[in-house]
C-alpha cells in the first residue's frame, strides 16, 4: 500500500526546498488517522510536497497523532478532528479524502469477514463525504475493499455525487507484494520488477499478471501454483517458497 507513499517521504525532504506556494495545493483528509494505516499513511502524506493541508480524523487519538505530525517541518497544516461531530469541519473542502478507518484482519479471519463492522463505518464516513467534499477523490482502504467501494459507489449515487472516475479502492499493497515475491523467487533487484495486478482485493481475485511482468519471469506449473496459492496467504509464501525450492535443490543434488 504504501510503495508510492514511500517515494514521497524519500524524496519529500529534498524536494521541500523547490516549494513555495501553497496556493493550489490540495486538502488532503485521512479518516482513520490514529489506526494501524492511518498513523503511517498521514506521516507519509505529511512528508508530501503537495499538500497543504492535512486533516486527520478519528473517533479516538487524533489530536496527539496530529499534535507529533504537526512538528515536522514540512508545509501541510496539520489539523486533528475527533469524533462524528467534527467529521464534517474535516472533509470541508477536502480535494483528497482517503479511508483507513474500520477493523483490521484477526489470525484466522479473511477480508469478507470485517464486513459487517466494517460496511457501516465506510457507509456512514461516504454519506459525510458527499454531504461536505462532493468532489473530493475518495481512496478506500478499508477492507473488504472488494465490497467496500461499491457500498461507497451506492451511496454516492443515492446523493447524486457519483462519478466513478473519482472513487478508489487502494490496492497497492498486491502490487508490491508481487514485486517483492517475484523479485525473491527469482533473486532480482526488487526495484527492477514490475507486475501488474488485475482483480479485485480478496483471496483469489488478487490476480498478479506474470506474464506482463517486466522483466520476463516465468514459473514452471509446479512453482506458479506454490506461488498463487501463497500470495493469497501472502506471509506464508516465502517460507512455503523457500521450502519447495530447497527440496528440489536438494532433490536436483
Ligand atoms: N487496502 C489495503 O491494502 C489494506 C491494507 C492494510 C489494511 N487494510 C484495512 O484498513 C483498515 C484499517 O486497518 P488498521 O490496521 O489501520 O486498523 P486499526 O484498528 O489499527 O485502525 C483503525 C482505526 O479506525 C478508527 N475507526 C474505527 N471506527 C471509526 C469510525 N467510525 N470513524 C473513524 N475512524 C474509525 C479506529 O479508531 C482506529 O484508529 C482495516 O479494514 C484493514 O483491513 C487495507
Amino acid at each position: 500500500m504504501f510503495s508510492r507513499g514511500a517515494n514521497v517521504f524519500r524524496f519529500g525532504i529534498s524536494f521541500r526546498s523547490f516549494l513555495t506556494s501553497s496556493k493550489h495545493s490540495p486538502k488532503v483528509a485521512v479518516l482513520g488517522a490514529s489506526g494501524g494505516i492511518g498513523q503511517p499513511l498521514s506521516l507519509l502524506l505529511k512528508q508530501s510536497p503537495l499538500i497543504s493541508q492535512l486533516s486527520l480524523y478519528d473517533i479516538a487519538h487524533v489530536k496527539g497523532v496530529a499534535a507529533d505530525l504537526s512538528h515536522i517541518e514540512t508545509q501541510a497544516q496539520v489539523t486533528a478532528h475527533l469524533g462524528p461531530g467534527e467529521l464534517a469541519e474535516c472533509l470541508s473542502g477536502a480535494n483528497v479524502v482517503i479511508i483507513p478507518a474500520g477493523m483490521p484482519r484477526k489470525p484466522g479471519m479473511t477480508r469478507d469477514d470485517l464486513f459487517n463492522t466494517n460496511a457501516s463505518i465506510v457507509a456512514e464516513l461516504i454519506d459525510s463525504c458527499a454531504k461536505n467534499c462532493p468532489k473530493a477523490m475518495i481512496c478506500i482502504i478499508t477492507n473488504p475493499v472488494n465490497s467496500t467501494v461499491p457500498i461507497a459507489a451506492e451511496i454516492l449515487k443515492r446523493h447524486n455525487v457519483y462519478d466513478p472516475k473519482r472513487l478508489f479502492g487502494v490496492t497497492t499493497l498486491d502490487v508490491v507484494r508481487s514485486n517483492t515475491f517475484i523479485a525473491q523467487a527469482k533473486d532480482l533487484a526488487v526495484r527492477k520488477v514490475s507486475c501488474p495486478v488485475i482483480g479485485g482485493h480478496s483471496g483469489i481475485t488478487i490476480l498478479p499478471v506474470i506474464s506482463q511482468c517486466s522483466p520476463h519471469v516465468s514459473f514452471p506449473q509446479v512453482e506458479y501454483t506454490t506461488f498463487m496459492c501463497n500470495f493469497i496467504l501472502n506471509k506464508i509464501f516465502i517460507q512455503r517458497y523457500h521450502r519447495v525450492h530447497n527440496m528440489k535443490n536438494k532433490f536436483h543434488e
